[in-house]
């Protein structure tokens, strides 16, 4: 069964949603304090100069007066091939400290001594793992040893390769990290892999993946029948499978309106509607 409730995301200090941070440049720092006023504790980032602005995510977190403690800060490194010029590292380093000086530069511009979650943002190749990612996890092993990290996260991962690395890992995921597309039944062997093991799922694009889906008559019909708005439905439905949502809106009434989600409950018939709203 998907729909066994929200107690996968319910790990005290675990969010039940994620900020995230991407592809506000200048506007990060304004929009990361707004989403942190609505009400947001998890903050989603990366130390990749290119998509994300992670100095700006520090300022707004040190001047929202929150208490580190009630955040969740998590940060990813990212390979050479998916930076710009911007790099947070020497480029002739050897992969393991590529992450050690990532990982010193996001302690850095987030302004904090450890982080709650470092993720891989993704493996070097499309199939399998290579050495690399092999030894990236090893010196993300490194840093959740020193308790620099509470836990350590992979991103844009196929089942194949969590398999692998789960295989591999002395410090074992605590979180996967993908794009959520329904068409997959919300990447559901991934998720059905994640849940096996007492990994967190998290989702993004969880709108913008799924536009033609959310334009189906059987999904206009949920969010007539239960009164939420469509944005509403789909992070209610992904709470309610087990995953922990993301959200980038950069609109304080949509930031509410996410977080309001966890609010309203999906009947079990709704909630199998959503898992084949693709095949609607
Ligand atoms: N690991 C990776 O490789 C990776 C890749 C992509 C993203 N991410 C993470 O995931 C985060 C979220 O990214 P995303 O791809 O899910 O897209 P997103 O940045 O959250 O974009 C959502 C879009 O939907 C719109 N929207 C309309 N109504 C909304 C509502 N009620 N609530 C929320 N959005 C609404 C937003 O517009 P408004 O601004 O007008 O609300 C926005 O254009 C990123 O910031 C990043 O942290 C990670």
């Amino acid at each position: 069964m998907l729909w066994e409730g929200r107690q996968i995301t319910m790990t005290p200090m675990i969010p039940t949603f994620l900020y995230g941070t991407a592809w506000k440049e200048d506007d990060t720092e304004r929009c990361v304090r707004l989403a942190i006023e609505a009400g947001f504790r998890g903050i989603d980032t990366a130390n990749q100069r290119r998509h994300y602005f992670e100095a700006a995510v520090g300022a707004a977190v040190k001047a929202s007066g929150v208490s580190r403690e009630q955040l969740f800060l998590q940060t990813k490194f990212t390979y050479i091939d998916s930076q710009d010029h911007r790099l947070p590292y020497d480029p002739n380093a050897d992969v393991a400290m590529q992450v050690r000086q990532s990982f010193a530069s996001s302690l850095e511009h987030l302004q904090v001594d450890a982080i709650d979650s470092y993720v891989l943002h993704g493996p070097s190749r499309r199939h399998g793992l290579s050495q690399d990612d092999l030894d990236v996890w090893r010196a993300m092993e490194e840093l959740h040893d020193a308790q620099k990290t509470r836990f350590l996260g992979v991103s844009n991962v196929a089942l194949d390769q969590l398999e692998l690395l789960c295989a591999e890992a002395r410090v074992q995921p605590r979180f996967v990290q993908n794009r959520c597309f329904a068409r997959t039944m919300w990447d559901r062997d991934v998720r059905r892999f994640c849940r096996a093991r007492g990994i967190v799922y998290q989702g993004f694009s969880l709108l913008t993946a799924n536009v033609a889906e959310l334009r189906t008559r059987a999904f206009r019909e949920i969010v007539e029948r239960t009164g939420m708005t469509p944005a509403q439905v789909v992070f209610c439905f992904a709470q309610q499978v087990g995953m922990l949502p993301l959200t980038g809106t950069t609109d304080p009434s949509h930031m509410r309106e996410d977080l309001a989600a966890e609010r309203f409950e999906l009947s079990a018939d709704d909630l199998r509607l959503m898992e084949t709203i693709a095949q609607a």
